[in-house]
């Protein structure tokens, strides 16, 4: 106790020790040892820097709350926005699709009709080389020639059938937006994969021809999966924009499939040979918001949002690149219900 003439008690002590040299005093050295009791002084700071250390945990985990907080705002906002862009898609293609299947009849019952007119036409020509009164051929010809009807029956046919063509053109493009929605058959289901990839690559043709790059597809048959076709297509439609945005002109994507029997799961392999990702963005690329596109092209979601689908399905998503020579993604889904939790 008496060691502790501050606090006065039996608990370990903490002290500063100073050793003070005095110099030579009658031939000998002389050092002072200066103790203090610092214990009090050395249990606050102790105290200080445990609570510090709990104030960094507390910090460090709020810092990562947030962040879970942001990337699953960005998810929900991304989602709401394309939930709401295809639904305004199949929407429209819907109301589209109602006056396009009347024109559509229309121009198929003009082109009975005309081709009932020219028929007549013909006939009426016949008839004519069979006049023997010149006068009345003279006057049949001149009226003939006012109409300029030799130009009307010549294109008549061709502007018809274009016409049926656009219309036919635009009825396909409606329902592929109404297919690649889904908006018919949302929620957990059965579906096909392939028809899938087709709708969405129908979507993108307009994007694609921008690169007139090549699309091959090699698909094996594969059964229907249990799975969100909406929210597959939505992986599809990023895996496909992101190669179309990395290829050249003469670029090639390659759609492959395969069914692995033994695992119970189907592979959809999107491959380009475009500019490839260098290994250390190959780290950050499904972070939500990396982008190394310019601002409008892209907004860095593409990928986190797709790896978050198909997260959901129980399946597996990788991928192989190399900068300068193309990226290769991997798709692993299981085929049944039953390997799904959700
Ligand atoms: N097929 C690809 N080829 C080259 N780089 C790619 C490819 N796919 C993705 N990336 C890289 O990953 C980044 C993130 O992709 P993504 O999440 O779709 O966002 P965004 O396309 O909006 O940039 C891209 O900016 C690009 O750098
Ligand atoms: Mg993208």
């Amino acid at each position: 106790m008496e060691t502790r003439p501050i606090t006065g008690t039996h608990e370990l002590m903490y002290q500063n020790c100073s050793l003070v040299y005095l110099g030579q005093f009658e031939g000998r050295e002389l050092i002072a040892l200066i103790v203090q009791d610092s214990t009090q002084t050395a249990l606050t700071q102790l105290k200080l820097a445990k609570t510090l250390k709990k104030l960094n945990e507390e910090h460090r985990s709020l810092l990562s709350l947030n962040q879970k907080l942001e990337e699953t705002q960005s998810q929900l906002v991304q989602n709401e926005k394309m939930a709401a862009v295809g639904q305004l898609a199949a929407g429209i293609a819907h109301e589209i699709n109602n006056p396009m299947s009347f024109i559509k009849s229309n121009i198929e019952c003009l082109q009975d009709y005309t081709q009932r007119l020219l028929d007549m036409n013909q006939s009426l020509n016949d008839l004519f080389t069979t006049i023997d009164n010149e006068q009345t051929k003279l006057e049949f010809m001149k009226k003939k020639e006012s109409f300029d009807l030799d130009v009307i029956v010549e294109e008549l046919p061709e502007i018809l059938a274009e016409t049926l063509d656009g219309t036919r053109r635009i009825q396909d493009i409606t329902m592929s937006l109404r297919d690649f929605s889904r908006l018919d058959s949302d929620g957990w289901q059965l579906a096909d994969v392939h028809s899938g990839i087709k709708s969405t690559l129908k979507i993108i043709n307009h994007e694609l021809k921008y690169s007139t790059c090549e699309i091959v597809l090699d698909f094996t048959e594969l059964p229907l999966i249990y799975c969100l076709p909406a929210q597959l297509n939505q992986v599809f439609l990023n895996l496909l924009m992101n190669a179309s945005q990395a290829v050249s002109k003469d670029g090639v994507i390659r759609i492959e499939t395969r069914l692995l029997k033994a695992k119970e799961c189907i592979t959809i392999r999107i491959s380009d040979n475009g500019v490839g990702i260098s290994e250390e963005n190959m780290k950050k690329i499904f972070n939500p918001f990396f982008t190394t596109k310019a601002v409008g092209l892209g907004t860095g979601l593409g990928l986190s949002i797709s790896y978050k689908i198909i997260q959901a399905h129980q399946g597996t998503i990788e991928v192989e690149s190399k900068q300068g020579e193309g990226t290769s993604f991997l798709i692993t889904l299981p085929i049944s219900k039953s390997d799904v939790d959700h």
